[in-house]
């Protein structure tokens, strides 16, 4: 039992360290966030092609700005559509060429594990919210 603990321990340390060391390098995209091959967004929505925040500051900092979202939200009642995790699920979740919807819990073909995956990031959110789009917007 001891000697499990100590391996879970080195086990969380280098990946910290390979994920920091991850984030430093300069990536081609001119980001700091590794980017393996996150797929397109869906075309047409909202009449708009663009990301709710400038791409380079999306990449950075979605997490933030989704945490901070929720915390408005639950705390202080408010909603806005700019920061809403449903919202980013309607443009970025697409199908496959079979017409079905990517997995959220294995491989890293759905948009949110494109990176996550890839950078060692864990989040919790889809045991509570859809992974998939909820209206078809095709
Ligand atoms: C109106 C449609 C739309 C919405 C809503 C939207 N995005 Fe985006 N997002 C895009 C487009 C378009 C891009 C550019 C890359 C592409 O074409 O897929 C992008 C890029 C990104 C990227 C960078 C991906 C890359 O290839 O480097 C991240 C991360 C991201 N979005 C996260 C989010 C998150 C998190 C939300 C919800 C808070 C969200 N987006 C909401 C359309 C959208
Ligand atoms: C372009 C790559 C990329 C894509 C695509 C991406 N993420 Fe991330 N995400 C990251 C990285 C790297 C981190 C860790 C560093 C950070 O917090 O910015 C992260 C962190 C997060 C965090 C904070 C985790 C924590 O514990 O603090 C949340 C929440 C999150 N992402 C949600 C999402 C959601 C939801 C989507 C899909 C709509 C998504 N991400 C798509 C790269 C990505
Ligand atoms: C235990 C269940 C649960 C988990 C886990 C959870 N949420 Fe939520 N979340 C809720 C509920 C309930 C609401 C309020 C009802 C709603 O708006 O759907 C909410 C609302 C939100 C909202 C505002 C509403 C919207 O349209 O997006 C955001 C943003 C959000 N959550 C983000 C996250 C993120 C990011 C994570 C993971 C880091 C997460 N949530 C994890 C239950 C959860």
């Amino acid at each position: 039992m001891k000697i499990r603990v100590k391996l879970n321990t080195l086990g969380k340390l280098s990946i910290g360290l390979l994920l920091s060391l991850a984030i430093s390098t300069a990536s081609p995209w001119g980001g700091e966030v590794p980017i393996p091959n996150p797929p397109k967004a869906k075309e047409n929505v909202s009449n708009s092609q663009k990301c709710v925040e400038p791409l380079d500051v999306m990449r950075r900092n979605h997490g933030l700005f989704l945490k901070h979202y929720r915390h408005d939200t639950m705390r202080h009642g408010i909603r806005t559509i700019q920061h809403s995790l449903v919202n980013c699920i309607e443009c970025h979740v697409t199908k496959d060429t079979e017409g079905n919807y990517p997995s959220i819990k294995e491989g890293s073909e759905h948009f949110c594990r494109s990176c996550h995956t890839y950078a060692a990031v864990t989040i919790d959110c889809f045991q509570c919210h859809a992974s998939q789009p909820e209206k078809s917007s095709e």
